[in-house]
Formats: C-alpha cells, structure tokens, sequence
C-alpha cells in the first residue's frame, strides 16, 4: 500500500492567509515547510489512486504529484475521491475536479446530503461522477486489492452548519475514521476525532500505521498563540498533550504514527520547541507535503 501526504496542514494551511503566528512566519520566511491542507492518496499498484479528502489546495496537491498526473490527453490516475465530512477543507477540492472526468465520490449519506445541497457541486457532471453512499462498519472496493471500512468517532458537524450548540462529541456520520486494508496491511486514517475512549484506542491497535488528528498540541494552543478563544475540543480535535490526550492514549500503539491535519498555531511545528520534542520523543512523526511511505 502506497501512502502520500498531500496535504498535513488543517484548515487555513501553513502559513494561513491572514496569520501572523511564529509558524506562519516561519513557513513564509523558509525556515519550516509550508503546509497544504490534509489530504492523503492511496495506491496498491501505483497507477490508480484514491484520494482521502479534497482540500481547497487539491490543484496545487496534483500538480506537485506526478503519479496523479495525466498519462493521456484526458486522463487521471484518480480513481476515486472520499470524503471523510464536509467540512470545508475535505470538501472544496471537489470543485477543482469538474473538467469532465469521470470518478467515484464516496462518502456517507450525511456527507452526500449536504453535498447534494450545495448546487454548486452540481458542476461536478453526474454521468460522470458518481455519488457512492458509503455504510458505516462495511467494507467496499474504491480500488482492486484496497478494502476501505468508514466507522465512527466522536466529533462534530462541520464549523457552518453547527448551530448554537453543537455536540461536540456526537457518533454518526459526520465524523468518520476510515481503516484501509491492502496486501495484509492496515492502516487507519483519522484527520478528526474528539475523544479517545478505551474502544476507540483498541481498534487502532495493532495497524500497521495511523494518522491522526495533530490539529492541536494544547487544547488552548489558539489563546496561547493570542489568534483566538477556540479551544481544541470546542473544535471536535483531541490535543495532543495532556493525561487524555493522544501522546498519552495512543503510546502502547506499535505501528507509524504520524499526526495530520495539523493546524499553523500547533508549537509542535517549530523545530526546537519543547512540544515539536515531546511529540517525537514519543515515537511520532508530524506528516508533511509530499511524503510518500510504502507499507
Ligand atoms: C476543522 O477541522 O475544525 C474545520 O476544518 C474548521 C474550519 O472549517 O475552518
Ligand atoms: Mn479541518
Ligand atoms: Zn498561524
């Protein structure tokens, strides 16, 4: 199983527009990696690939990539596009998808609901494209040799559609984890989750590698940056630090652990900081745009 970050970044990216922050100073000066916002491509063969998320940046994602490039004068090596919610930065690359090639879009009901909603995905041509409704806990085929199961974890609906009071650590469709299977390897993908209960730890033992949510470090990474009140859990993403948080929860796991999705105010982003440290002396890598790791 082929795995390429091709986007680490949370929503905003690195450096994020309007930010001033010391990581998105640093990405703009040079001295980190600039980050596109999270996305993963799967492969078992190398030529067909499924995408994981459609970020805002998903152009700049193909053309960095040559093995999504095109091989024919209209042609894609993308098979397949899953969405794992629809918050904005899984769901707005669609639209740079819509000059007439045909691909599978899979995502929950939930997710295809407020897609079909949104008239403005209607660019993407229905004879085309075509909306697969993924099941919860069963396994399908976006590609030959890779089995995909969705399941739940605790998390939220997407930031515009959360109303006054949204349940923070809601079960269902809105927040999915996703297990791919290839060739007897396994790996889970989890770009958002807000809670790590016991059962939830358990199912990711075992796997061969995980992404998780690096969104935050600190819960109140953002009041700590001065770039806003919005704690980590108030956004549906566990921190990292903290007796609950996923360093501790997740230190038994002996496969790659890699966190994604990770936001420009995350100190774990600088190199020499106490948390970049704390993360790696823990046995996790921080994904960046480009990697590819073959399993
Ligand atoms: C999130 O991951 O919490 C969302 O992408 C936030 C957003 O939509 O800006
Ligand atoms: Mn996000
Ligand atoms: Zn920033």
């Amino acid at each position: 199983m082929i795995l390429r970050t091709l986007g680490a970044g949370a929503g905003g990216g690195l450096p994020q527009w309007n930010c001033g922050c010391p990581q998105c100073r640093a990405a703009r000066e040079g001295r980190i990696p600039a980050m596109t916002q999270s996305a993963l491509a799967v492969s078992v063969d190398g030529a067909d690939w499924l995408l994981l998320n459609a970020s805002p940046d998903l152009r700049l994602q193909l053309a960095a990539t040559p093995a999504l490039h095109p091989r024919a004068l209209r042609d894609s090596p993308v098979k397949a596009v899953l969405v794992t919610n629809a918050d904005v930065d899984h769901i707005t690359g669609l639209l740079s998808l819509r000059e007439q090639t045909g691909f599978r879009l899979y995502a929950t009901a939930a997710t295809q609901q407020i897609l079909a909603e949104n008239s403005v995905f209607g660019v993407l041509n229905p004879e085309l494209v075509r909306r697969e409704t993924i099941a919860l806990d069963q396994p399908f085929e976006p590609l030959p040799g890779l089995t995909v199961t969705a399941w739940a974890v605790p998390g939220k609906v997407a930031l515009y559609l959360e109303g006054d009071a949204p349940d923070t650590q809601a079960m269902g469709e809105q927040t999915i984890a996703l297990t791919l299977q290839a060739k007897g390897r396994v790996v889970h993908y989890l770009p958002a989750c807000a809670t790590l209960p016991d059962w939830l730890v358990d199912r990711l033992q075992g796997a061969d590698a995980v992404y998780f949510d690096g969104t935050v470090y600190a819960d109140d990474d953002m009041a700590r940056a001065g770039t806003g009140p919005k704690t980590g859990r108030r956004m549906g993403h566990l921190p990292m630090a903290g007796a609950d948080g996923s360093l501790a929860r997740l230190a038994h796991l002996t496969g790659r652990r890699r966190y994604i999705h990770i936001n420009n105010t995350n100190p774990a982003l600088l190199p020499g900081s106490i948390e970049r440290a704390a993360v790696l002396a823990a046995g996790w890598e921080l994904a960046a745009d480009g990697e590819e790791i073959t399993l």
